[in-house]
């Protein structure tokens, strides 16, 4: 059996190896039943964001948190429709093993469901006039408003699972009230993964990272605009130069799938 250990003592951070492990984690997914139907449910939906290849990636490191023998506890900041959590409960149940799933974000858009917004082409022109849609078109900021709350519970049915199981924090990640919920808890995984600004980025990295455990993982969605690689969707350069100034005497960078960077708490 592979763990996330196996892949973290390899891993070099090159050009080849970013590649080779982001087409490797893909057939991972397709040959995985579960992350597979997971994985294909989402994109027909249009229910998440981020590469196929991630699906293992979080199997990796799940598994490698079940050996805490004990309740992990995960946090994501930034939803969407609820691919990150329903999958991490999906990949709990599949290893047996105790888990409490938080996650914080608006469950709002923030532009109004009109054609310009919807249509990405359109939106981009419009992103050439006004600097303010420049600003949230380059940082990847755009969400529609919709039912949110709705999707989320279609995702969780989808895989048989239940949204009563799992903390949703309505709120931004960068407001005290959202903040103020989970502040006196511990975290054995952070997903940073809301306004990529890099502002908020920065502000997430130094305002919940205190929370992780030691051992403790912070995967950054978005960062990998600097990093070698080819095959894939390196981010997002404003949330990157925030992962680039990560304190490296604190977190380790211990492995890098496409646009993904996960560091350990030391
Ligand atoms: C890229 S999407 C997240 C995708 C999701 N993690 C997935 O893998 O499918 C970003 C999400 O962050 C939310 N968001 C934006 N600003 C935020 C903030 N300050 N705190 C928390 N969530 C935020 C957006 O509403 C949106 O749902």
């Amino acid at each position: 059996m592979e763990t996330l250990q196996d892949f973290v003592n390899a891993y070099k951070n090159t050009e080849k190896q970013n590649d080779d492990l982001w087409e490797l984690f893909k057939d991972k997914v397709n040959s995985t039943a579960f992350l597979k139907q997971h994985r294909d449910d989402i994109e027909q939906r249009l229910a998440g964001f981020g590469d196929r290849s991630f699906h293992f990636l979080w199997y990796l490191i799940l598994q490698e948190l079940s050996t805490l023998n004990r309740e992990v506890q995960c946090l994501e900041i930034g939803i969407f429709k609820g691919q990150v959590l329903s999958l991490w409960a999906l990949i709990a149940r599949e290893l047996k093993m105790p888990i409490k799933i938080s996650g914080i974000s608006p469950l709002d858009g923030n532009y109004p469901d009109i054609l310009i917004f919807r249509n990405y082409y359109l939106r981009r022109i419009l992103s050439l006039i006004i600097p303010s849609i420049k600003k949230d078109f380059n940082n990847g900021n755009i969400h529609i408003k919709e039912d949110f709350t709705k999707h989320i519970q279609i995702t969780f049915e989808q895989s048989n699972l239940n949204l009563d199981d799992i903390e949703l924090i309505k709120g931004f990640s960068n407001d005290s009230v959202a903040l103020s919920k989970v502040q006196n808890r511990k975290f054995d995984l952070i997903y940073i993964d809301g306004d990529h600004s890099y502002k908020i980025a920065k502000e997430d990295i130094e305002n919940y990272t205190p929370l992780l455990n030691n051992g403790g993982f912070m995967v950054l969605d978005d960062s990998s605009y600097f990093s070698p690689g080819s095959k894939f969707f390196k981010g997002i350069e404003s949330c990157s130069k925030a992962a680039e100034e990560v304190d490296l005497n604190k977190f380790k960078n211990v492995l890098n799938i496409g646009h993904n960077r996960v560091y350990q708490r030391l």
